[in-house]
């Protein structure tokens, strides 16, 4: 391998949301966690040349986009996805959430049923009820260890009067890699009933062998035309904290309604060191990321064996894409606060707590393995050593 990633960088005391808060979030500052959705891995070593020369230049003064980003990203989305896209298509927005807080706002009425498929990423929920909407749940089905849509549940919410779905593609928690024949039911539906796609596929770029992300609005133009697609570099390249995003939809009135919005709210300018990383990482980052997912898919196997050998109440199931795993324990017979003394206080590991993911979330963890392999054996380790005593004292 190029790049080694298994190089232990210490991101205590750095500000990091996902370092330097265990004692205001889990009341152990010395718990180990493998929580938020960021990387333990530095970013490509083209971003951070960029960022240097950027940060050398010692004149931070206003920025503007220029041509050359909008190439990078339709470039990227050409060679990565075989997904064609203009440049006029795409508006910077400084993050996902913002995007789906915006289209809730402008794509739905006050008081009106925005549906999700659960368990979710969280801020789904918040961005709905934010705004004043109501979360109406399209919970997915658990086959065979795999999350599958409802397909007619979720029509049953389109005939009684939901216009708007926020789509998580790839699926977080679930991990879901969406096939093409799933989305194009989906899409199908969506037509019929005349609903606006608001897609999240912040996760796109991180599949695994065997599984490929289709970007639901590269299904056909008429798709397209009901969807805002909401992408991002940082979750794929670890540069969340930079905080950019962009959108991309091919329907100018919906472009232009988020684009009149960010502007109203003075979001839309350009930012120097985000653009220069996202331009840098979609240019020369790809290396980088094919080793991320190998090295990753390691940990995912390394993680689900581990379990299996050493704690076979829970059940992983085994993501086809990001890379998150979503664990069933409800097999260790704890409720919410159980699972969380048992991770706090007895393992000192900090997983996220499914219930946040939705109330289907109850009894599931979720585990962050983006992370050099000797966190993900001592995070487990001390999970699973922890798990045992209790099982063993109850
Ligand atoms: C599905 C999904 N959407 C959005 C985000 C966050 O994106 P942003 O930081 O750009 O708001 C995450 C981060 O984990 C995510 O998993």
């Amino acid at each position: 391998m190029a790049f080694n990633f298994d190089e232990l960088i210490d991101r205590r005391n750095t500000r990091s949301y996902k370092w330097d808060q265990g004692q205001q979030l889990f009341g152990a500052p010395d718990v180990l966690p493998m929580w938020v959705a960021d990387m333990d891995f530095p970013s490509p070593p083209a971003v951070r040349e960029i960022l240097k020369r950027r940060a050398d230049l010692g004149v931070y003064g206003y920025a503007i986009h220029t041509d050359s980003y909008f190439d990078a990203i339709v470039d990227w989305f050409r060679q990565r996805h075989n997904w064609e896209i203009q440049p006029s298509w795409i508006t910077d927005s400084p993050s996902i959430v913002t995007s789906l807080s915006l289209a809730v706002e402008l794509f739905s009425e006050p008081g009106a049923p925005v549906v999700i498929q659960s368990p979710v990423y969280y801020p789904f929920y918040d961005v709905i009820e934010s705004n004043g909407r109501v979360v109406a749940k399209n919970p997915l089905l658990l086959r065979n260890g795999r999350f599958e849509m409802d397909y007619e549940h979720l029509e049953s919410l389109f005939k009684s009067g939901a216009r708007l779905l926020l789509l998580c593609s790839p699926h977080n928690p679930g991990g879901r890699v969406w096939d093409r024949d799933e989305l194009i039911r989906l899409g199908e539906l969506c037509l019929r009933y005349e609903v606006t796609v608001i897609s999240d596929e912040i996760h796109c770029d991180l599949t695994f062998p065997g599984h490929r992300h289709v970007p639901f609005a590269s299904l056909s133009p008429e798709i397209a035309n009901v969807t805002v697609t909401c992408l991002a570099a940082t979750k794929t390249f670890n540069l969340p904290g930079l905080h950019t995003s962009f959108i991309v939809a091919s329907n100018a009135s919906l472009k232009r309604k988020i684009e009149r919005r960010l502007k109203t709210l003075s979001l839309h300018m350009a930012q120097h060191f985000a653009q220069d990383a996202v331009e840098a990482a979609y240019r020369e980052g790809a290396d980088w990321l094919d080793e991320m997912l190998e090295y990753v898919k390691g940990n995912l196997d390394y993680g689900i064996d581990y379990l299996q050998a050493h704690l076979p109440q829970v059940k992983p199931l085994r993501p086809e894409g990001t890379y998150l795993l979503w664990v069933d324990c409800r097999g260790l017979g704890l409720d919410i606060q159980g699972l969380k003394e048992l991770m706090f206080h007895d393992a000192k590991v900090a997983f996220s707590e499914g219930s946040v993911f939705g109330t289907e979330g109850e009894g599931w963890l979720r585990i962050n393995l983006a992370c050099p392999r000797s966190i993900v054996e001592q995070g487990l380790r001390q999970f699973c050593d922890a798990a045992k005593r209790k099982l063993a004292r109850a």
